[in-house]
């Protein structure tokens, strides 16, 4: 019997072994490196232009994909079927990559957006996924500021400030809105991120950590000086006397971002504007607030922060140099809101106004 069993062992671990072992690749990157990663190489088109068919391969490896296991022919699928042992260089064309092989939610909720509407229209310059996302050196995107992606994304085809003709404090809108939230009707959050209200800078979490040393987890575990999992206003205060004793100027920029789903992509004409979306405590994207450090790779590493203390959030940047300044800035911010809301409709702030004299009279 017992030998039996060692039997069934050894079946059972050479079976998981091959479960568990990532599949083959046949033909590894360094093959296609081999011509590919050299950066002088082109393709002449008909025409005379030239084509770089050069592939970074250090950018490519810091990739997602890259750092995810992909490799050329997981994208490239057809190059071994088209016989590339036998013929170097393989033939050509080789057929278009389908990022859809493995994103098929994210190309599902493509197919619905206005994008996908336009190209099958046969408008030129629509966008599809490759024109979006950088094919080869495809980021992460969860570090990127609401106005790097507004970039990266949108602005290149687009000017939004000759759009939205009924929204007040464009410029501020576009620096902490997502277009995508906006635009996809996606669940959205607010992240705090550091700031240098001084020179207008991001403040890279790594540097914070380099000055700090720890892990950014055990960093942003310091700042919980209660250790109740999540960050109230005392500490959110705390957080710059604790950077300015390494020199760090901060204030808390906030954004309303779009969560990183699928759903970014249905991207609709028909788009959220009315303003208590947002600015209201009940706004949806306020049910979820994290104090972010964005990471080096792209990724970042985020800590809860209790939605009271984010009461002054909807006017203000959040300074943290002085607490008292954030009470300022909000009656400022609310009086700039009240005119906006002014300009989006009259009615609207007249009620607002008399609400404490409909009050008295009662009719509420
Ligand atoms: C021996 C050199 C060599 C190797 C190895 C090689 N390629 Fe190429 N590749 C070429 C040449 C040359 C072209 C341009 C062919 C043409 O269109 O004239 C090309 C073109 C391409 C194109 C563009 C094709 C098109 O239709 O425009 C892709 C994509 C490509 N290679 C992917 C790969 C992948 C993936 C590998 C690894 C499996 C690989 N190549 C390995 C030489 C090579
Ligand atoms: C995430 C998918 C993906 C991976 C992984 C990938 N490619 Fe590509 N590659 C594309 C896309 C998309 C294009 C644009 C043409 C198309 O749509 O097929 C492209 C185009 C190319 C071209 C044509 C020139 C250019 O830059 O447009 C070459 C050459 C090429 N790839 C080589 C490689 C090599 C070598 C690797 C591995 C180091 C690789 N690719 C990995 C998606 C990928
Ligand atoms: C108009 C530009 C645009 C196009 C076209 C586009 N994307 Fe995206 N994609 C984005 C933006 C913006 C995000 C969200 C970034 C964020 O806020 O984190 C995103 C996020 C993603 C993500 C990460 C979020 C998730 O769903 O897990 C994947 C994967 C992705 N896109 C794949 C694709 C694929 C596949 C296609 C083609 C079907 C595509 N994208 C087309 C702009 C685009
Ligand atoms: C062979 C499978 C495969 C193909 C084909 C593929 N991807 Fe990916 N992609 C992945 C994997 C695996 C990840 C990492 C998933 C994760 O982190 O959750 C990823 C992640 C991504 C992300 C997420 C970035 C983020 O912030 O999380 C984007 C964007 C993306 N891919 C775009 C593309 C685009 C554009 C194409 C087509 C040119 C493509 N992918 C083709 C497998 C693939
Ligand atoms: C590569 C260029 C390109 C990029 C990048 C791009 N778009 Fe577009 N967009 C287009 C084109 C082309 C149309 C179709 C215009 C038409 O129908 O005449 C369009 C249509 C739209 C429309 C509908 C407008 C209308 O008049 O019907 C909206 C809204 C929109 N895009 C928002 C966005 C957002 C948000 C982003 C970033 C996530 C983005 N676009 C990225 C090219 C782009
Ligand atoms: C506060 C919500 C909101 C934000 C943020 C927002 N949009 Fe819009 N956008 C709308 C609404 C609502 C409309 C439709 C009404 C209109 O035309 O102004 C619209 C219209 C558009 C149109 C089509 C205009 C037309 O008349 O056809 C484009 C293109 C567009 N937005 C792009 C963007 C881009 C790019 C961004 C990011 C920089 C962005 N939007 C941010 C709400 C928003
Ligand atoms: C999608 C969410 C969203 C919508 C919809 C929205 N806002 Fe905003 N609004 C914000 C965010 C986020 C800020 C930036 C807050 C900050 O950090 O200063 C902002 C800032 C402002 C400011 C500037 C305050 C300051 O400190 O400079 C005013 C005024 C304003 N909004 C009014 C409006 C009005 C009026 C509407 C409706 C026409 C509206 N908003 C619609 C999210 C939104």
């Amino acid at each position: 019997m017992k030998g039996r069993s060692w039997l069934w062992a050894c079946i059972m671990g050479v079976v998981l072994l091959f479960a568990l072992s990532p599949p083959l690749r046949a033909i590894e990157n360094s093959a296609c490196l081999d011509c590919h990663g050299d950066p002088d190489m082109v393709k002449e088109l008909p025409n005379g232009k030239a084509v770089s068919l050069y592939v970074n391969p250090d950018r490519f490896k810091a990739s997602v994909h890259g750092r995810n296991g992909i490799g050329c022919t997981d994208c490239h699928s057809d190059i071994e079927k088209l016989n590339y042992e036998k013929e170097v260089p393989h033939p050509v064309p080789v057929a278009p990559v389908n990022c859809a092989d493995c994103h098929d939610e994210e190309s599902a909720a493509y197919e619905e957006s206005v994008h996908a509407k336009a190209k099958a229209k046969g408008i030129k310059g629509a966008p599809t996924c490759a024109t979006c996302h950088q094919y080869h050196y495809t980021p992460y995107l969860a570090a990127y500021t609401v106005k790097e992606k507004r970039d990266l994304f949108c602005s290149k085809c687009h000017d939004p400030m000759s759009h939205h003709k009924w929204l007040t404090q464009k410029e501020t809108h576009f620096a902490h809105v997502d277009c995508s939230l906006c635009h996809a009707k996606t669940k959205g959050m607010t992240n705090l991120r550091l700031y240098n209200p001084l020179t207008m800078k991001f403040i890279p979490g790594g540097r914070i950590i380099k000055a700090f040393g720890g892990s950014y987890d055990s960093f942003l575990k310091s700042l919980d000086a209660n250790k109740n999992h999540q960050l109230e206003n005392e500490e959110l205060k705390a957080v710059s006397d604790k950077l300015g004793k390494k020199g760090f100027r901060v204030a808390l920029y906030g954004e309303m971002v779009a969560e990183s789903t699928p759903e970014v992509h249905k991207i609709t004409k028909n788009a959220i504007r009315k303003c208590d979306t947002c600015h209201s405590p009940k706004s949806p994207y306020l049910r979820s607030v994290s104090f972010v450090l964005t990471k080096p790779d792209g990724e970042i590493s985020s800590y809860k922060v209790e939605k009271a203390s984010l009461s002054s959030f909807t006017t203000s940047k959040f300074y943290l140099l002085s607490a008292t300044k954030v009470k300022w800035v909000d009656i400022i911010g609310f009086i700039l809101i009240l005119a906006g809301l002014c300009f989006a409709g009259g009615h609207f702030f007249i009620r607002i106004v008399t609400i404490p004299i409909r009050r008295k009279r009662g009719d509420k």
